[in-house]
């Protein structure tokens, strides 16, 4: 019934088919449940489409060809409600096949709208709100109003969450489509106009975009976008220029996405470090937009995300306790709105979101903004929602994540959050101008450290071949080192599809360690050997799950060899402070996921019930 998705629309000169299938390749990490194409050709829509991945969607038209066209709309699905299946499939259209439409969100009236159109006597194919908007639809440009007109008078009529795209048979001029708390992007070109749910879709025909805000409608034709809002006004989209190319959406030679992006770490790390200090050596965030007098004012930070996400913040509250004495709470986004959580204005929101358009961390700062609460976003993806609907953003500068498991998408993330700890500290004066330089140097070497860790991933890709059999992992840390372990966790559930669980090391002896048995393999995050109490309370654990026949696989600093006779497998990491640690640690363990996957035969882009973008609460 409801769905997550991508979406792409396309009108030019050339072949829409194969623009629309390109594009739904590159948005197949958005859901990949089921794929579906519509054209307009010479007064008719031709349509396919197929339960399974687009490759289905492929070999039916490569069986049975559509018709040349140069308008179409495309969508690839992740179900949310509703099996995944031929009819249930987007595009849908209305009982005269005048219009198609495809669709992402959820219609929360559609039950009332449903009965509506039922007792007028059309029988509905499928069991979802999308063909119930098809039909409203379609009921409108039946009484002569054109495409746009028709798109103004349904949106109207619908509650909840949606982005639409549309065509209408007798039209081959325009692409409709509208939004409303679901992901929409255009792009411009010459001759042809693109729509998306982002960039991807259509970034091998052109770099130049335009964001939508929310409640508008926009028609695209050959030579031209026209943006109105829901009440019918006109308005206008920001444009933009997209500064990365097709070869970034491409593997590079690598078999994943994933693995090519773990490749990319140390440049990502580098770019997000770019550009944010002045000649005079002060940090400075470019569209930080809180003035310092409203950030000398915070007096909590609250930190919101979900997934991947939500360990970079447990990381930041390590760092930003530390360097700014500032009392900060890491809360689910999921959880965060629905427990009356005690916020005020001087309470800093941190939404950490690498797609920025996750619905349960769009909801939790929504909720944070209507309490006066400011809202900081750190995401990957300009003119995204959650950006937009921020005070402030800071950028990570990852490039596209096309994977499904996020990985350099956390690690710029890390890098963001240390920045803001630093430029709190610095606004707050809780640590002299060296300290904060000398951080920023250890962060600028960073790159170099990863770089190092990922020369020795065939020594990583040994050990995960070892695991193949292996039905159960721990993860232990300590401190910075904990959220690594669940993150390492997660990795393996997300990908492997094994068990996993990433535990405080200090936490074992009251509870986990009764999981330990013989042969059971333990991976340790280490602290760095400065750190001696952390360390030394890590070497304790790491004896007790040896002795219980545990076989421990020790991620330990270069040089610290004191672990040694404890740990089966050393696996060593460049000399680096604790609170940066993550930044390397959680490398090998990308590394082992994604290896052990490929060799278990998983789709390791596209993990099993997963999805990237997760649009709905
Ligand atoms: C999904 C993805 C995760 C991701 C999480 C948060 O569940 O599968 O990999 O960490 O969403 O995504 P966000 O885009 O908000 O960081």
């Amino acid at each position: 019934m409801a769905v997550m998705c991508g979406i792409v629309g396309y009108v030019g000169e050339k072949r829409a088919q194969d623009v629309v299938i390109e594009g739904l390749r590159r948005l197949e990490y958005r859901g990949y449940d089921s794929a579906g194409i519509a054209l307009v050709a010479t007064g008719t829509i031709a349509s396919d489409k197929r339960a399974g991945k687009l490759a289905n969607l492929e070999k039916a038209i490569a069986d049975r060809p559509l018709p040349p066209a140069t308008v179409g709309i495309g969508h690839t699905r992740w179900a949310t409600h509703g099996a995944p299946n031929d009819v249930n499939a987007h595009p849908h259209s209305g009982a005269q096949r005048r219009v198609a439409l495809v669709h992402n969100g959820i219609i929360e009236n559609f039950a009332e709208l449903r009965v509506g159109i039922e007792a007028d006597d059309v029988a509905l194919l499928s069991e979802t709100d999308t063909e119930v908007a098809a039909q409203l639809l379609e009921a409108e440009v039946l009484t002569g109003a054109d495409l746009t007109t028709a798109m103004l008078r349904l949106v109207n009529r619908l509650e909840g969450a949606f982005t639409l795209v549309a065509v209408d048979a007798l039209d081959p001029s325009r692409v409709v489509a509208a939004r409303r708390n679901s992901p929409l992007v255009v792009g411009i070109g010459d001759g042809e106009n693109f729509l998306g749910s982002d960039v991807a879709a259509f970034i091998e025909h052109t770099r130049e975009a335009m964001e939508l805000s929310q409640d508008q409608v926009v028609t695209i034709t050959r030579s031209g976008v026209s943006v109105r809002n829901f009440d019918g006004s006109s308005a206008e989209g920001r444009r933009y220029h997209v500064d990365w190319d097709l070869s970034a959406a491409e593997k590079d030679g690598h078999d994943w996405f994933m693995r090519k992006e773990i490749h990319e770490q140390p440049r990502a790390v580098a770019d997000s470090l770019l550009g944010r200090r002045t000649p005079e050596g002060r940090l400075h965030l470019d569209e930080m937009r809180l003035s310092d007098q409203e950030l000398r004012d915070v007096d909590k930070v609250i930190i919101i995300a979900c997934g991947t996400s939500f360990y970079a913040g447990m990381v930041a509250k390590y760092a930003i306790e530390h360097w700014t004495r500032v009392p900060v709470e890491v809360e689910l986004a999921s959880e965060f709105r629905y427990r009356d959580p005690i916020l005020d204005y001087s309470t800093l929101v941190v939404a950490i979101s690498q797609s920025g358009e996750t619905a349960d961390t769009l909801q939790a700062i929504r909720h944070a903004r209507t309490q006066r609460s400011k809202v900081l976003a750190i995401c990957n993806t300009n003119g995204s929602t959650i950006p937009r609907e921020s005070d402030a953003v800071i950028y990570t500068h990852a490039g596209p994540e096309i994977g499904v498991a996020s990985t350099k998408g956390f690690l710029t993330q890390l890098v963001a959050c240390y920045l803001l700890a630093l430029y709190l500290a610095q606004v707050k004066g809780t640590r002299y101008g060296d300290e904060i330089d000398e951080v920023m140097r250890q962060l600028e070497a960073m790159p170099d450290h990863i770089a190092t860790v990922l020369a020795s991933a065939d020594a990583i890709y040994a050990m995960a071949a070892e695991h193949v059999d292996t039905r159960s992992v721990l993860f232990l840390g300590r401190h910075a080192g904990y959220p690594v372990a669940l993150e390492g966790a997660l990795k393996l559930k997300e990908l492997a599809y094994i068990h996993a669980e990433g535990f405080a090391a200090g936490e074992l002896k009251h509870g986990p360690i009764a999981l330990v048995e013989s042969g059971l393999p333990v991976l340790c995050v280490v602290p760095p050997a400065g750190r001696d109490q952390l360390r030394d309370k890590m070497v304790s654990g790491i004896q007790e799950v040896r002795a219980r026949g545990a076989r421990t696989i020790c991620l330990v600093e270069d040089g610290d060899d004191a672990i040694t006779p404890y740990a089966d497998t050393v696996i060593r990491l460049p000399k680096v402070p604790v609170l940066l640690q993550p930044l390397v640690a959680v490398v090998p363990l990308q590394l082992f996921a994604c290896e052990l996957a490929t060799r278990m035969g998983h789709d390791v882009d596209q993990p099993r019930n997963l999805a990237k973008s997760v649009t709905v609460e």
